[in-house]
Parts: structure tokens; sequence; C-alpha cells
């Protein structure tokens, strides 16, 4: 299956790549007893069922069932099959690959990216050189000083000036032997109309290289140093550029977020970059553009928290009032099953007082007083509230439609109980019943809510144990895979033949067939495995185990053989009773069929009991 990958090679990923820190680009994970513990990407859901364990290197989704290592975990994520996930998981972790035979189309088009980003980081070099190191790079060395911007800050973002003139960076680039038509695909580059070749995009202008979240040069904005315009000057869309899913700073905001597991919002490069230069790293900027619901989702992977930072006027509250939606709508793509994170919900508006935006805030009033304001900006519903209260006023009317505004807002909140205290802070907000707010949502929302109550009760049940012949059976496997020095003597016992669920047989029989010996051994009897439901049913024991017991186990192996035992005896009993009706004992037939009925309603009470606790 790993085609011409070398066994040693996958060994060598495998122990490379560290499955909490692969998931955790992808999965907001907090740790759980010996385990992390997240919202699972596979399928929607607000409590947490997906699991990950740093000791067996596994995953496992107690609500869908996805399960693996840290390849299976990739495979789904990029929707990709073995070879690619080892290779981009070695590509990442350092381990050379021989040579992938590629397709020619996917060939070139990941030479054609590589090249891109390739012209953009001489790009970037070049623009930084002529800011630092030339004379016509003073006057924008001083605009930035008199910014505020300070000399670390320029090298640590790698801000640049683009020289005056029209082909500066066309001659210094094509000397470095990259064409003039690869500038043009990098955007750095415009064809003449006249078709006598190109003239560079930016001139006179200071450079801030816009970098994807693994540090990677995709475009450039250019600011003016004076008030012409356009202000700003963006690289177009490439191949390698798309606007909607970057966020400038992430690259050096990402580790911030996710120690601090908040991420500020902001929309200017040098909004960022002042919030960086006064030490408040959980900043990204989305470049004067409303936010995405895909940047939502990129930064989410690394912050829960997200505070949308606006300046005072109009447009920002608009614009905040915009991403609000956004916001909802995330909510609703959730309903139709989408990767949703609860902590959306606990997205923050903060805005700034009149006539500043977060560069100049700071200059004034210094990185404690916005820490102060961001600790008390309002939640996203909360804001929406004193929004409505402010445009429509609490008379009669005004509560109509503050609640008119309100309602669909408050139904598409998930958690009931957040939703029930919304609905409190509302009531008490404008003054008015409770419960007169709530008849106007259960018209709305009623049928999907008991639709989640139903998915919730089975979630949880999920979790439980209850004591049915199939649990049972799951049990003993389990078992296997914690305390390994049974397994010869369930090898000795044939307790694996009496196992009736084929699958858990199937895995029972693998870790005899592999004299499995613990957890260490696990990445590496899963990398054998091909994905299918028998690797996934091993990975949801091997992470399950940790409810057991050696005690526990020793009497359930008892239990276990003692209730085949029973089954054993249910055979013979009906021989039995054969065996006298051939007789023609009346009386022993007599004794026989009252043990039979007893064994029978044993096993119906047993039964009834195993579906209860389902
Ligand atoms: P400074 O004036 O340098 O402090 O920038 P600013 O970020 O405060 O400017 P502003 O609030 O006007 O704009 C916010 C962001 O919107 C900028 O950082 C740019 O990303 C973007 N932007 C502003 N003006 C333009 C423009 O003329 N063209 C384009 N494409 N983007 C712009
Ligand atoms: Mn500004």
């Amino acid at each position: 299956m790993a085609g011409h990958i070398p066994e040693d090679k996958l060994a060598e990923v495998r122990q490379a790549a560290d499955i909490v820190e692969i998931i955790g680009e992808s999965v907001l994970l907090k740790k759980s007893g010996k385990n992390f513990a997240g919202l699972c990407p596979f399928h929607a859901e607000k409590t947490p069922s997906f699991t990950v364990s740093p000791d067996k290197q596994i995953f496992h989704c107690f609500g869908c069932g996805a399960g693996g290592n840290v390849f299976s975990f990739v495979m789904k994520r990029d929707g990709v099959g073995f070879g690619e996930a080892v290779r981009s998981l070695a590509a990442r972790c350092g381990v050379d690959l021989p040579e992938r035979p590629l397709s020619g189309r996917a060939k070139r088009r990941e030479s054609e990216e590589g090249s891109l980003f390739e012209v953009n980081q001489s790009a970037a070099d070049f623009f930084r050189q002529a800011l630092l190191q030339q004379a016509a790079g003073q006057p924008a060395l001083a605009y930035l000083e008199r910014r505020g911007v300070a000399r670390a800050t320029v090298e640590r973002f790698g801000l640049g000036y683009a020289p005056k003139g029209w082909d500066h960076l066309i001659g210094a680039l094509t000397r470095r032997k990259f064409t003039p038509a690869l500038l043009e695909k990098a955007g750095l580059a415009v064809p003449r109309r006249d078709g006598s070749g190109h003239y560079d995009r930016f001139r006179d202008r200071i450079m801030f290289p816009i970098h994807d979240e693994r540090g990677r040069v995709v475009g450039f904005g250019g600011r003016v140093m004076d008030n012409g315009t356009p202000k700003y000057l963006n690289s177009p869309e490439t191949l390698v550029y798309t606007k909607r899913r970057v966020l400038y700073g992430l690259n050096h905001a990402k580790e911030a977020c996710r120690r601090v597991g908040s991420a500020f919002i902001v929309e200017g490069y040098l909004d960022l970059i002042a919030l960086h230069q006064h030490g408040i790293a959980h900043a990204v900027a989305t470049l004067g553009t409303a936010l995405t619901p895909e940047q939502i989702r990129l930064l989410a992977r690394y912050a829960g928290r997200m505070v949308l930072v606006y300046d005072s006027d109009d447009a920002g509250i608009r614009s905040a009032r915009r991403c609000i939606d956004l916001f909802w709508k995330e909510h609703a793509d959730f309903r139709r099953g989408d990767v949703f994170r609860e902590e959306h919900a606990d997205t923050r508006i903060l805005v700034l007082p009149e006539g500043h935006d977060p560069d100049s805030f700071l200059q004034v009033h210094g990185a404690d007083a916005f820490r102060r304001l961001a600790h008390d900006a309002p939640g996203i519903i909360t804001f929406v509230m004193e929004q409505a209260v402010l445009r429509h006023g609490l008379g009669t009317e005004g509560k109509i439609r503050i609640v008119d505004e309100l309602q669909d807002h408050l139904s598409a909140i998930n958690d009931p109980v957040a939703r029930a205290l919304y609905v409190k802070q509302l009531a008490e907000r404008i003054h008015l019943e409770e419960t007169v707010i709530l008849e106007r949502l259960k018209a709305q929302a009623a049928p999907t809510a008991a639709t989640r109550a139903r998915a919730r009760t089975a979630d949880r049940s999920g979790g439980q144990p209850p004591e049915n012949p199939e649990r049972f059976e799951e049990r003993i496997i389990a078992m296997m895979l914690q305390f390994p020095e049974i397994i010869a003597e369930i090898a000795k016992g044939a307790v694996l033949e009496n196992v009736t669920n084929p699958l858990l047989k199937a895995a029972g029989e693998i870790l005899v067939r592999h004299r499995f010996s613990g957890s260490q051994q696990l990445p590496e009897l899963l990398a054998k495995l091909e994905e299918g439901p028998l690797k996934q049913t091993l990975v949801a024991l091997a992470m399950d185990d940790e409810r057991l017991t050696r005690r526990g186990c020793q009497s359930l192996l008892r239990q276990f053989i003692a209730s085949r035992q029973k089954r054993v005896n249910g055979r013979s009993l009906q021989a039995a009773i054969e065996a006298a009706e051939r007789e023609q004992n009346e009386a022993e037939v007599m004794r026989l069929l009252i043990e039979k009925q007893k064994m029978a309603v044993r096993r119906e009470k047993q039964k009834m009991s195993a579906l209860r606790g389902k």
C-alpha cells in the first residue's frame, strides 16, 4: 500500500511526525488526562469526542468512529491517499524520501508554485535591501520611523522599499534568471499595453510582504508615502495568493495565538505591526477586506476566541455587523454539517474610541489601555443587542423591532444554556418578559432543538458501558491492548473463538498473531493495516482501554468464560430435553422445560437491561 516508500523510511516519518502536533494544526486540542481532546474535524459536534493519545500516537473520535495513526489523519483531513500523506508528512518533518512519480500536471503545478514562492522571496529580498542599504530607501526608512515602526520590527516583518522607476525589480530579478513571464504571474510585473515588455507593478512604495501561515511569501502590499492614491496597492491573486484565505501576520502570530488561546483581528498592515511591536503578538490583519469564512477557519486552528477590532467610525461598525452575520452563517453551516467551533460563540467586538485605529490608539494610550479595552469588549451577541438598542430605542415600537432583529441570532445559538442566558439578558435589557421572547423563538427553532437534544442523548450513552454482549466482547479486546500479558492466556483458553462480532474477533486475532507487547508497538502495528473498519476498531479500542484496571480485567475474563459456558449449557439443555422426549420421560421433560423457561427469562432480562443501557 505504501508502494515505493521503503519500510524504514515509513518508520522514520512515523517517529518524526508527532500526532498531537500534526493534529493540533487543524484541531484545537485541550489536554484531558493522558490524552488531548477536541471537536472532531470529521463530523459536526458540540461536545468534544475527538481524542488524541500522545503515548499511543493514535486518534479516535467516539462520535463518528474515525480513527487511526498520524497517516490516517492526514489522509482523511486532506482527502489524499496513503503515499501522498506520507510524503507531505515527510516534507514537513524533514525526512528525505525517494523521488515520487508525479503526474505531469501535478508536477507542473507544484513546480510553478515553487517558482512563485521563489520569485516572491527574491523580490522581498530586493525590496528589503533597497530599504536598508540604498540611498533611495532613506526617505522610506524615515517614513517608517515617523510612523513609529522600530528597526527590529522592520526586520521582523521583512519590510522593504520599491524604488522609483519602471524596471528596477524586473532588472534585478531577470539578472537572477527569473523570466519576466514569471514576474508577471507573480503579480510583480505588469505587461505594457503595446506589448513591448513589462514594467514594475510597485514603484516608490513601502513594501509589506504577505506570508502564508508557513512563512512563505505569497504577495505584497505597497503603501505610498504621501497622499497619493491608491494608498495601498496589493498584489493581484496568483496561483499562491488567494486573498480570502490569507491573514496578514499569521506566520508570526500563530504560536502566540495558540498559547493565549485568542486572537485579535484588525484591518490594516500598520495596525497589525503596531500590535506586535507593543508586545501583543496574538493578532492578525484582514487587510481592509471583510473577514471571510476561510480566514475564520484558518485562524480557528490556532485560537478559540477572536476579538474583532474596528475603528469607531460608521464604516467600522458596519463592517462589524457584516462579520457578525458571517459568524452566524458559520452557525448555519454547522447545522448543514460543516465543521464548526463552539468557541465562535466567544467572539468579541472591540470598537476603539472615536478617531482611533489600533495603530494610533497604541501610540497614544499604550498596550495596557488596549488590553483593558479588549478585556471589556462585549461578546458578539451583546454587541448586536446594544447596537439594536442604540438604533431603535426602548419605546414600544423600538422593543418590537429589537426582538424582531435579534430572534434570528438567538435561535441560531446551538447551546441551549447559552441561548437561555442571552434571552434573559435581552429581556432584562429591554424590560420585557422572558417568556414573550421565548415564545417568539419557539415557533422558529423547535424542530431543530429537538433533533439536537436527541443527538446529544445518544452521544452521552455512547460513552457509558452498558453490559450488553457486544460491549463485553469489546472489553475483552481492549483488555488485550492494555494488558498484553493476558494475551497468552486468552490464546490458550480459545477465548476468541467465542467472540461473535467478526471485527472484534479479527482485532483480537491480530493481537495474538503479532504477539502484541504493549502500546509502544501500536503505531507500527497500525501502519501494517489497511485503512478500514478493522483498523478503526483497533484504534477505538486502544483509546477505550483507559477505563480498565487489571483486577477488573481478570474478573471480566472470568465472567466472559462463564457466560460462554452458560451458552454451552443452554445447548446441552436442549439436547437433554430432546433425549428425555425420546425416552418419553414426561417428568424429566417437564423439569428441563421449566429450567429452559427460567433461562429464557434470565436472558430476556439481560437483553432488556442491555437495551436500556444503549
Ligand atoms: P495607515 O494610513 O498607513 O495607517 O494605514 P491604515 O491601515 O490605517 O489605513 P486604512 O485604515 O485606510 O486601511 C486599512 C487597510 O485597508 C489597509 O491596511 C489596507 O490593507 C487596506 N487599504 C487601505 N487603503 C487601501 C487602498 O487604497 N487600496 C487597497 N487595495 N487597500 C487599501
Ligand atoms: Mn492607520
